[in-house]
């Protein structure tokens, strides 16, 4: 559990509220962390909806220019600086998840409500995300700029992943041992982020590794060089120096307060309005306390531009109730409507998961369960990592350290199969009731290049087992389509949140034909010898099709807290939300710039992306204002 007394960043955080308090009192100029008067009686150049990843790293690159002020105001606290967020093997997120965020009940999941997985903490998703450090593979990014999109592709973006990270790599020794490769020409070497493997593996997890050569799952040489396909370890963004969690807190912010006064950070504050001119720019934004404690709406003004970074659950709400989004919604609730988008809160996506546990008659140890069933092994391992920073707390408790992704012939030899039932569905059928005309020419659209990219070489899903009781299966490319829209006119209340996962055939064809490869590997040698029983709802009588598909349907899991695509980059006639420059259609002054922005997932996790993304994007607004 949550070890509340470690403070590892005792110093920042005593740091931190001293000067909040000299700066309540007298200079705002030189403060870090304001309060909502000094905020809203100050001018900032740019106010920033969200101080996750894509904002916290544009308010970092904006404000190397001295003469930029910048306000990000975030929904959440800070951290405290517990092992739960620092310790990778101590990894808990829950402290700083999104309290009572739950979803409408999913029709295509036997109508279970789910709990939505969503940071709120300064930092965002990369304080109590599972530190996975992956890029998409250059499809991904060819796919976006095929929608409409120039200037989006994996040669565009390089240069911004390289600028966004210092990747440190392992001994040529160590790297032997564990089958570790990499491409380091694609690799940053003087970024923010810091990036790393962990320096211990479990031994099942050769085991595993051998079980997926002998499946036909070719090693990768790095997932990171624009090809994302085989078995490789996993990258985690993690400091080697001192083996914490590497998060946009740490490496965007508190990296750079010491010299930064025209940096301002507002916690606790929830956005709750963009506020425009007649002319339609955006010229501030209004904000309440998250707590409710003072629900007097206040204001900040912003005289160049308003971000939203709010991420993608609540920047398509905090559009809507700004008046920007699908007209006979904002209508429904009273909303003037400022620009009419019916593309805001639609094609929404996330990256479902679909666990399966086992029952191991002769499993090798240690392995995760040896942290989680003996307190002495425990005890020995934690004694190790803070004497030496290293063992098995520098791996992110619950997962080993290497990971499948697998193009979809990859997954079944039958996958044209797959794609010709795709391909004659009409893609129309499995849109939410009442899609706006513009909303789904945008899914033909997209889903032809999804349909391109099942034949080809990028991954579509992925395979884990965490070397104890736990596999688990990724799907990366959904079809399904949900929604996320206001349910009320404040921002204080959760939207609702519909996945609609597993809405359309094809995700659950490509889930079945995941979990069969599955079983393939834990049939291979390496991994039988080991005695895996599967627990249920599977097990050696789920064995047709119709039977495999039911029992997923019961665990499987609509979130990877990887909510997307709800402000989607496309033409407007598109169901398009912003523009290439992530500038919203029909206002000035105003971009969305979180993952909010993305027309679909990639080959992988968000988190390497959604850096690059702050860098692409901040080197923009610095080139359009002339800032140094
Ligand atoms: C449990 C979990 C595990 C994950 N694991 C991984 C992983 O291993 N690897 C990986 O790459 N990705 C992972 N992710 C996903 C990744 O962290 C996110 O996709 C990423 O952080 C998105 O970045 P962003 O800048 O778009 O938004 P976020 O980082 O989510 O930031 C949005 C911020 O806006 C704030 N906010 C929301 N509404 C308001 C408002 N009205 N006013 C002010 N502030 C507001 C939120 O509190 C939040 O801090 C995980 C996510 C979760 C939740
Ligand atoms: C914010 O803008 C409003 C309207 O232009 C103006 O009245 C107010 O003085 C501004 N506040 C600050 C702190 O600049
Ligand atoms: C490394 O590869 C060898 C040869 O395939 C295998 O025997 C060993 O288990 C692997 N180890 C890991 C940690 O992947
Ligand atoms: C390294 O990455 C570059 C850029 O994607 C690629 O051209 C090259 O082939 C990669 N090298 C190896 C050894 O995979
Ligand atoms: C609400 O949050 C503020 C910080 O923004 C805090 O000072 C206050 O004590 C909180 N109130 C309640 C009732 O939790
Ligand atoms: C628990 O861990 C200790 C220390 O590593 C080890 O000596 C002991 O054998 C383990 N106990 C069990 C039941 O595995
Ligand atoms: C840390 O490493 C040193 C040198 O290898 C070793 O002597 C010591 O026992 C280690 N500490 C722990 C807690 O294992
Ligand atoms: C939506 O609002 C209605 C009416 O206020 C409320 O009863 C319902 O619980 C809300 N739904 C969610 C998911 O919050
Ligand atoms: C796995 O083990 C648990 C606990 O011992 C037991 O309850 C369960 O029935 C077992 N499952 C199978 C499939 O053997």
């Amino acid at each position: 559990m949550v070890v509340l007394s470690k403070m590892k960043r005792a110093g920042l955080v005593g740091l931190a509220i001293f000067i909040a308090q000299v700066v309540a009192r007298v200079v705002p100029e030189h403060a870090t962390i304001v309060d909502r008067t000094t905020a809203s009686t100050t001018t900032y150049d740019f106010v920033i909806a969200g101080g996750g990843i894509a904002g916290l790293t544009v308010a970092d690159r904006l404000t190397e220019d001295p003469n930029v002020n910048v306000l990000v105001i975030e929904a959440g606290p800070f951290d405290q600086g517990e092992d739960a967020v620092l310790v990778p093997g101590a990894y808990n997120p829950f402290p700083y998840l999104w309290p009572n965020l739950f979803t409408v009940p999913q029709e295509g999941l036997n109508n279970g409500v789910y709990f939505a997985l969503c940071g709120r903490v300064v930092g965002g998703g990369s304080t109590v995300n599972a530190m996975i450090f992956i890029r998409g593979d250059k499809e991904d990014y060819a796919g976006w700029t095929a929608l409409g999109n120039p200037g989006w592709t994996w040669n565009d973006f390089l240069p911004y992943l390289e600028k966004s990270e210092t990747f440190t790599f392992p001994s040529a020794e160590f790297a032997a041992q564990g089958n570790i490769t990499w491409n380091a020409s694609v690799h940053g070497t003087t970024g923010p982020v810091q990036a790393t493997y962990p320096d211990y593996f479990f031994p099942g997890s050769g085991n595993w590794y051998e079980a997926a050569k002998y499946a036909g799952i070719a090693p990768d040489h790095d997932p990171n060089d624009g090809s994302v396909r085989g078995v490789y370890w996993l990258p985690l963004a993690e400091d080697a120096r001192t083996r914490t969690r590497s998060d946009a807190r740490v490496n965007h912010y508190d990296r750079v307060i010491a010299t930064r006064p025209n940096y301002h950070l507002l916690p606790d504050t929830s956005v709750s309005k963009v506020l425009f001119n007649s002319a339609k720019k955006a010229t501030g934004v209004q904000f309440v306390a998250t707590n409710g404690s003072s629900t007097a709406p206040t204001t900040v003004n912003a005289s160049k531009e308003v971000l939203v970074a709010a991420g993608g659950l609540h920047t398509p709400q905090l559009l809507q109730l700004s008046g920007i989004g699908p007209k006979a919604l904002l209508t429904k609730f009273g909303i003037p409507v400022i620009s009419n988008l019916p593309g805001v809160g639609a094609n929404f996506q996330d990256q479902p998961t679909i666990p399966m546990t086992y029952n191991f008659t002769n499993n090798v140890s240690p392995n995760w369960g040896s942290l989680i069933n003996n307190a002495t092994y425990d005890a020995e391992q934690y004694a190790l990592y803070e004497a030496n920073k290293t063992g098995p707390y520098t791996l992110v408790r619950t997962l080993s350290t290497n990971f499948a992704s697998l193009a979809l012939k990859d997954i079944t030899p039958d996958y044209l199969d797959i794609i010709k039932a795709a391909a004659a569905r009409n893609p129309l059928a499995y849109l939410p009731a009442g899609t706006d005309a513009t909303v789904a020419a945008g899914y033909v659209a997209q889903r032809a290049v999804l349909l391109a990219q099942l034949a080809a070489e990028a991954a579509v899903g992925g395979l884990h087992w965490n070397t104890d009781t736990t596999n688990t299966m990724y799907s990366f490319k959904p079809f399904s389509r949900g929604t996320v829209n206001i349910n009320s006119s404040s921002i204080l209340d959760n939207p609702l949140i519909d996945y609609r996962t597993a809405t359309d055939p094809t995700d659950i064809a490509i889930y079945t034909a995941l979990l069969k490869k599955n079983r393939q590997v834990m049939a291979a040698p390496s991994m039988a010898v080991l005695g895996p029983v599967e627990d249920a709802p599977f097990g050696s009588s789920v064995t047709t099709d119709a039977e495999i598909q039911a029992a997923i349907l019961s665990v499987m899991s609509p979130t990877n807290g990887h909510e997307c695509c709800t402000a989607a980059m496309m033409p407007q006639a598109l169901g398009g939300v912003v523009d290439t420059n992530l500038q919203v259609y029909g206002v000035t002054g105003l971009r969305v710039i979180d993952i909010s922005y993305w027309p679909f997932p990639i080959s992988g996790a968000p988190s390497a992306t959604m850096y690059g993304t702050g860098e692409k994007i901040a080197a923009v607004i610095k080139a359009k204002y002339g800032l140094s």
